[in-house]
């Protein structure tokens, strides 16, 4: 029986590394992100340094894989993200969405 509770609880951590890793690693994204992304999202995403440059902090992580892959196809059409994103790999857009999306911004409601 303790053999199986052991096995059991091994599979159970292994299923939720994997699931961590499906969704992207925060830690790299912190590291992306403070070399290609801070000067205008701010490394945590929520002060950009201007008024067009959207709030990431706090947004939802399927949302941002989304449209970082939208940028790059061309699906949704900006010059200046385009180029950011063209330089991005798969891993390296799921690392920053896991990032970004577990920072805390003004678009949280404070309750
Ligand atoms: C030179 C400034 C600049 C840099 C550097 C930059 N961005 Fe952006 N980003 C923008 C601007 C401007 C927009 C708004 C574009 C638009 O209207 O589609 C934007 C939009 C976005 C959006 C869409 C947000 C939304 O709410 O729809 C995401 C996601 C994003 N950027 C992620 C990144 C990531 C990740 C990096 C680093 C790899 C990065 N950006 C680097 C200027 C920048």
């Amino acid at each position: 029986m303790n053999r199986l509770a052991i096995t059991l609880a091994a599979a159970a951590a292994l299923g939720l590394a994997s699931a961590a890793s499906a969704k992207g690693n925060a830690e790299s994204g912190k590291a992306k992100a403070a070399q290609l992304c801070a000067a205008c999202h701010g490394a945590d995403g929520a002060k950009p340094s201007a008024p067009d440059q959207p709030i990431l902090a706090g947004q939802y992580y399927d949302y941002l894989v989304q449209v970082l892959g939208d940028y790059k196809s061309g699906n949704r059409s900006n010059a200046i993200m385009k180029g950011f994103a063209a330089a991005l790999s798969k891993k390296d857009i799921e690392d920053l969405a896991a990032w970004f999306a577990s920072q805390k911004s003004a678009l949280h409601f404070q309750r």
